[in-house]
């Protein structure tokens, strides 16, 4: 058995993250085959709070925390996983998608770090990252599974995966943990941006997605008097997903509600049962349109033995429920703790098959628009 160790670096967004993760791999399968355990040493998430008065992410703010912060917390990453740079066999940092600034930031620190301990360095793609978690374990608490290893068990393909962010929204069909097909993605708002955008409406704080999670569950049971559509209207379109009416249809409810058919409105005001109604008829219409495009892609896509779910929507329990409920399929989500942006998703990714960490420049080409 051989045991590898990277140091991770997650800064696409408004998450400061910096973890150290352990695989270990039959002797010479390296970037060949997956690892038999993981074990993370160290797994460091900051969410910058700054932006909260805004209401959403300020791409400048965010970079500039980032550079407060990411020499810090690295070397807390480090301290905590009680491993000195010199011990580790490579840096693996989000390349892209992202926020320029942010991503900066990062990609110059590891590139950095990889340079002075002369030790490869490995550019992953966000996106594909937040699938690994879910590809390669079971489940992972922070509360006791650091420092401990965990068995690496894969789910069973093609498997369909979904990864439902704040910034994304892709459907694929996985032949393996490393070869994928894109299905489909949103045709403009993606899933948590849309539940982001109407907490805010509702006067819910930034991000919105787990409190308009929180306010649906207060809805009454009698739900009758909200009701949204989320058909796509190009009925061909069976694999991709659209949010900017959904967006519309609640602002409307609310204009409506407030008796304002016009100009600037704030939903804060409505009374709370209004509001969580509005917050319940919200998500069963989110939720129902993601459910609805994995249906589609079962029935398209013959043989399919699994479904994997990632990215910071898959923490919706709801979403959870409704889907277990839907399948019998086996359906795997990412560990509530790694759903949301953070660096041992790189980390994890970077240990896939067909990574390669002897590129000497990773960034001598830029694949990932923003
Ligand atoms: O993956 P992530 O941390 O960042 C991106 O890559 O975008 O996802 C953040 C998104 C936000 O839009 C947030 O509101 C949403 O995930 N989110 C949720 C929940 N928790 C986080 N959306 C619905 N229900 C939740 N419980
Ligand atoms: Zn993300």
């Amino acid at each position: 058995m051989s045991i590898k160790t990277l140091l991770a670096v997650e800064t696409s967004c408004d998450e400061t993250s910096v973890a150290i993760v352990q695989a270990a791999f039959t002797e010479g399968a390296w970037q060949i085959k997956s690892p038999e355990r993981v074990r993370v040493l160290s797994h460091i998430v900051e969410s910058q709070t700054s932006h909260a008065v805004f209401g959403g992410v300020v791409p400048e703010v965010a970079a500039r925390d980032h550079l407060l912060k990411i020499t810090p917390l690295a070397l807390q990453a480090m301290a905590e996983a009680g491993i000195s740079a010199d011990a580790l066999d490579g840096v693996a940092v989000t390349l892209g998608p992202g926020l320029i600034g942010a991503l900066m930031v990062g990609t110059l620190f590891a590139q950095g770090l990889s340079l002075a301990i002369n030790k490869p360095l490995v550019g992953i793609n966000h996106v594909d990252a937040h699938l690994a978690p879910a590809l390669l374990l079971r489940s992972f608490n922070t509360a006791h599974d650091i420092g401990q290893w965990l068995p690496v068990e894969l789910p069973t393909f093609p498997a369909l995966a979904l990864t439902v962010s704040g910034g994304h929204c892709h459907l694929s069909l996985l032949h393996n943990e490393k070869d994928r097909t894109l299905l489909g993605c949103t045709a403009d708002d993606a899933c948590g941006e849309a539940f982001d955008k109407v907490a805010k409406l509702l006067g819910l704080p930034y991000p919105g997605g787990p409190h308009l999670e929180k306010l649906a569950l207060t809805a009454a049971t009698n739900l009758s008097s909200f009701k949204f559509r989320t058909a796509l209207t190009d009925k061909t379109n069976r694999h991709g997903f659209s949010y900017s009416g959904l967006k519309t249809q609640v602002l409307d409810t609310v204009r409506r509600q407030l008796g304002h058919p016009v100009g600037k409105i704030q939903g804060t005001s409505l009374p709370e049962n209004i509001k969580a109604n509005i917050a319940h008829a919200f998500q069963e219409a989110a939720l129902g349109q993601l459910i609805d495009r994995l249906q589609n892609a079962i029935e398209d896509h013959h043989g399919i033995r699994s479904i994997v779910v990632a990215g910071g929507v898959a923490a919706n329990k709801m979403f959870r429920t409704k889907l277990a409920e839907q399948t019998n399929l086996e359906v795997r989500f990412a560990p509530m703790s790694l759903c949301s942006d953070n660096a041992t998703m790189i980390a994890l990714h970077a240990f896939l098959p067909g990574m390669n960490m002897n590129s000497p420049h990773p960034f001598s080409r830029y694949p990932y628009s923003s």
